[in-house]
């Protein structure tokens, strides 16, 4: 009971010491911060002294002090080495009880536990800020090993305070499944590993976040899985294939040469076919009806599996003549069959 008590007592206490609720300032490390400090009594304190001084491991630390008009920016001593030239004061806020201070160039080392302390005060005033300073440099990521089944995604963090949340992500944002993070901690600067197995191709990302310092970066690799676009894409091979014909086609004007020189030389190929075989051409108009309607079935059809020539010596021409000749080669056909 006496303990409890004894307890209670030591809680208030330092409840009432703080007098004001810490404040917790995040930021990113390089980046300049302001520490807020200000009574609520909006009393002038041009004429008044406060000190600014952080929490050191053996003492505490001189960041900012000012009396009345001096100060460390205008030649008074007993600044920290560490804030020297880094930290200054708000002038024209001072009138409105406004002491506090900006730090330029934040490091690591900034971060811990500061006061603003108005020791002249009746009743003395003290504020308590706490300050993270955070580091974030960007990730890198690695294809550790890539088989026709997937690819195993490395992403690596290093030096991160605070500590990370690293994500593998893919190109619409789902988060994918990750094996557990490797994390070592260095004094609070941590060096986070995950790995995640792939198996599609696809642009993956690996997301790095710090709340604490309203923090997030990326970095972005891209994955191909050849054996599974294969599979895919197998049925329609004919179509991606003419796809890939065409946008060559206009990207070129080469292209189009070789297009206009494959035309030219399959209306020769065909116009002496139609010559040689005019003759043999009559007898087996039937014949060539059917096959008509075959390829005029083909060109409706050309995306599915089914499509096939069945004609050997058309097959052939379907291998050197390409795609957009197909087209011509049917027309070619149809009007011969028509004749
Ligand atoms: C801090 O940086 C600002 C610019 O962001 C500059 O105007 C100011 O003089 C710097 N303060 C100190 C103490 O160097
Ligand atoms: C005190 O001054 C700083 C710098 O101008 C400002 O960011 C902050 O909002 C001010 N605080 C109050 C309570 O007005
Ligand atoms: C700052 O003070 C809080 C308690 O108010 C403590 O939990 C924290 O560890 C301190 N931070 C540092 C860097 O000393």
């Amino acid at each position: 009971m006496k303990i409890m008590i004894l307890c209670l007592c030591l809680l208030s206490t330092i409840t009432l010491g703080h007098g004001h609720g810490p404040a917790v300032v995040r930021v990113e490390e390089g980046s300049d911060v302001i520490l807020p400090c200000s009574l609520s009594s909006k009393e002038n304190i041009v004429d008044k002294l406060f000190d600014w001084r952080k929490d050191g491991q053996k003492k505490k630390e001189e960041v900012f002090l000012y009396d009345g008009g001096d100060h460390y920016n205008n030649g008074r001593p007993g600044q920290d080495e560490q804030f020297k030239g880094r930290v200054s004061h708000f002038k024209d806020q001072l009138k409105n009880g406004n002491a506090s201070i900006k730090i330029n160039n934040t490091k690591i080392s900034d971060s811990g536990n500061y006061t603003c302390d108005f020791p002249h005060l009746e009743p003395r005033q003290t504020f308590y800020i706490e300050l993270v300073v955070g580091a974030a440099l960007k990730p890198y990521t690695r294809t550790l090993t890539a088989t026709e089944d997937g690819a195993l995604l490395q992403c690596v963090v290093e030096g991160a305070s605070p500590k990370p949340k690293v994500e593998w992500k893919d190109r619409a944002g789902n988060i994918l499944p990750a094996e557990e993070p490797q994390v070592s901690d260095r004094g609070g600067s941590y060096d986070v590993t995950l790995l995640t197995t792939v198996t599609k191709t696809d642009h993956y990302r690996c997301v790095v976040t710090q709340e604490e310092i309203h923090h997030q970066t990326h970095s972005e690799t891209y994955v191909f899985i050849y054996e599974k676009l294969r599979e895919e894409s197998s049925s329609k091979e004919l179509i991606g294939w003419l796809g890939g014909f065409f946008s060559g086609w206009v990207s070129g004007v080469l292209t189009l040469a070789a297009v206009l020189v494959l035309l030219v030389a399959t209306k020769c190929i065909i116009i002496r076919r139609i010559k040689e075989h005019r003759s043999r051409e009559r007898l087996e108009n039937a014949e060539y009806k059917k096959k008509n309607l075959s390829l005029s079935k083909l060109q409706q059809r050309e995306d599915e599996e089914s499509v096939k020539l069945q004609n050997g010596e058309y097959r052939q021409r379907e291998a050197v003549v390409s795609g957009p000749m197909l087209h011509i080669l049917i027309y070619f056909i149809r009007n011969w069959g028509r004749r």
